[in-house]
């Protein structure tokens, strides 16, 4: 008879628990191709620019088990972490952006447990994005596992933006000069104009032509 000492267990189970949240990923990301794919052959055009998905890595979901001081077990790290698995999509257009997101809230195998509209009020920092926390099905050989899936939707602009600011923080370890946090909020505002505009280019090229 085999016997499995709970450090086994554990790293069995979290194997488990990760080979989930990677199908999450594929059954979302298979999602968002099939309607891009139906948008390119319905109106000649591409709401998504592309897409980045990731697992949260270890090391940062022990950190964030650390910050909400609980028990780092799978169980607490399923219920309290939403983001380990995590979908980032990037849209040329703040309309793509309401738009694949309502697309994706009317899909029936997908429960919306939560929308954090970042760009209609966005964050001090001057942060904008517009955020999903998702639960999928995922369908294993004996078993029904509904999967949390994040799903950060924003502009290349915003994106840009967003990089920078996160490099920022992490080289400064969130200690930022004051000017500089300054300069990038007025960084922020430059990128809602630039959407502003660019979305209103289109707009009139799109009334122009035929
Ligand atoms: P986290 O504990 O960081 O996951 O934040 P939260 O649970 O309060 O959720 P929220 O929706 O505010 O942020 C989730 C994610 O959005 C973060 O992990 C970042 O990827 C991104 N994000 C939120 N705020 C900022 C910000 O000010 N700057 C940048 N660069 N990214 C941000
Ligand atoms: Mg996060």
């Amino acid at each position: 008879m085999e016997y499995i000492n709970d450090a086994d267990f554990e790293t069995r189970r979290w194997r488990e628990a990760r080979l989930i949240y990677n199908s999450a990923l594929k059954e979302i990301g298979t999602k968002l191709e099939i309607l891009n794919d139906e948008f390119q052959h319905v109106h000649k055009y591409n709401p998504i620019e592309h897409i980045k998905s990731r697992i949260k890595t270890s090391e940062s979901i022990a950190k964030k088990m650390k910050k909400y001081g609980c028990e780092p077990t799978i169980e607490n790290v399923v219920k309290y972490v939403n983001d380990i698995a995590g979908v980032r999509i990037i849209c040329s257009f703040t309309t793509d952006i309401y738009r694949l997101a309502e697309m994706l809230e009317r899909q029936s195998d997908i429960c919306v447990l939560s929308v954090k509209d970042y760009i209609k009020s966005p964050k001090p920092s001057g942060y904008k994005s517009y955020h999903m926390l998702v639960s999928i099905p995922i369908f294993l050989s004996e078993r029904r596992v509904d999967t949390k899936v994040e799903i950060q939707i924003r502009t290349v602009a915003m994106d840009f933006w967003a990089s920078l600011e996160h490099k920022i923080n992490y080289k400064f370890e969130t200690k930022v000069p004051r000017h500089i946090k300054d300069e990038l909020y007025a960084c922020a505002r430059m990128v809602s104009e630039l959407d502003a505009k660019m979305l209103s280019l289109n707009e009139e090229v799109h009334s122009l032509l035929p």
